[in-house]
């Protein structure tokens, strides 16, 4: 439970899903914990969850100002910034220009200003989720965006890799398969959820908890050989 002692850890869209359980996860193995999401109450509860070791930040990540607060925030709050998860996303059906604007965008810019910030500070851990969208496609227009942006997030976790790798800066990205989440709830609700499970050779969905643990692995030191590298978490899916 002391995997993360001593280390600040940003987390963007840490209101919900996935990055609510990598913030609770991180906070339970010792970390400082900048809750962050454009839905403060969603943050502001599972701030509240953690304790004193956590502070709420409003940020939007489509909007690189607010993700330079961020950073910023955190660095004033705890002093540094050792790890940043760069959750935040939306699911398929949304307009091109929005999905690209915070499914990539704003994942460059959380690589971008985190990356710097980390580098002067002697190094970090950034942690990017794209999606096993982000190597392979289902069938659908509603998800062409969505897998445009979620490939475009495997590339960039490379460019920072070997940019920011010689700073003592390791970038990863987490591909998960199908989670059960806000994002997903939908697409179950629609007579989707057989169309997730049979394809997933572990026969179920995911949890949050279960992305949240390789979070944990690739922030952690236990990971310090491990960069620009895609980490599929799908239960199978990918493999056939
Ligand atoms: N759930 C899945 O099956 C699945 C699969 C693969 C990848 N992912 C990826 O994992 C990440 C988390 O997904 P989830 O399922 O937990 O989603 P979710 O919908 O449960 O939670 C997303 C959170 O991000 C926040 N958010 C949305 N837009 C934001 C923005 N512009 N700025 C800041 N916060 C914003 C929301 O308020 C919410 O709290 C996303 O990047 C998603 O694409 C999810």
């Amino acid at each position: 439970m002391d995997r993360l002692n001593g280390k600040t850890a940003l987390i963007t869209g840490a209101g919900a899903g996935i990055g609510r359980a990598t913030a609770l996860r991180f906070a339970a193995e010792g970390a400082n914990v900048v809750v962050s999401d454009v839905n403060d109450d969603a943050a502001r509860a599972v701030a509240t969850e953690i304790g004193e070791t956590s502070i709420v930040n409003h940020c939007d990540t489509s909007v690189e100002a607010d993700v330079e607060a961020a950073i910023a925030a955190t660095i004033k709050a705890f002093g540094t910034i050792d790890i940043l998860v760069n959750n935040a996303g939306v699911g398929g059906g949304q307009a091109w220009d929005r999905m690209i604007a915070i499914n990539l965008s704003g994942v460059m810019y959380g690589c971008k200003h985190g990356a710097e910030a980390m580098a002067a500070r002697g190094g970090g851990s950034i942690v990017n989720l794209s999606s096993m969208l982000g190597l392979i496609s289902i069938p659908g227009a509603g998800v062409d965006g969505y897998t445009a942006a979620k490939h475009g997030v495997v590339g960039l976790t490379k460019n920072y890799a070997l940019t920011y790798g010689p700073r003592g800066v390791r970038v990863n990205c987490i591909n998960p398969g199908w989670i059960e989440t806000a994002m997903t709830d939908p697409i179950a609700a629609a007579g989707g959820k057989a169309f997730m499970v049979e394809g997933t050779a572990l026969g179920r969905m995911g949890k949050p908890e279960e992305v949240a643990a390789v979070a944990l692995f690739l922030a952690s030191d236990d990971a310090s050989f491990v960069t620009g590298a895609s980490h599929v978490v799908d239960g199978g899916w990918t493999a056939r």
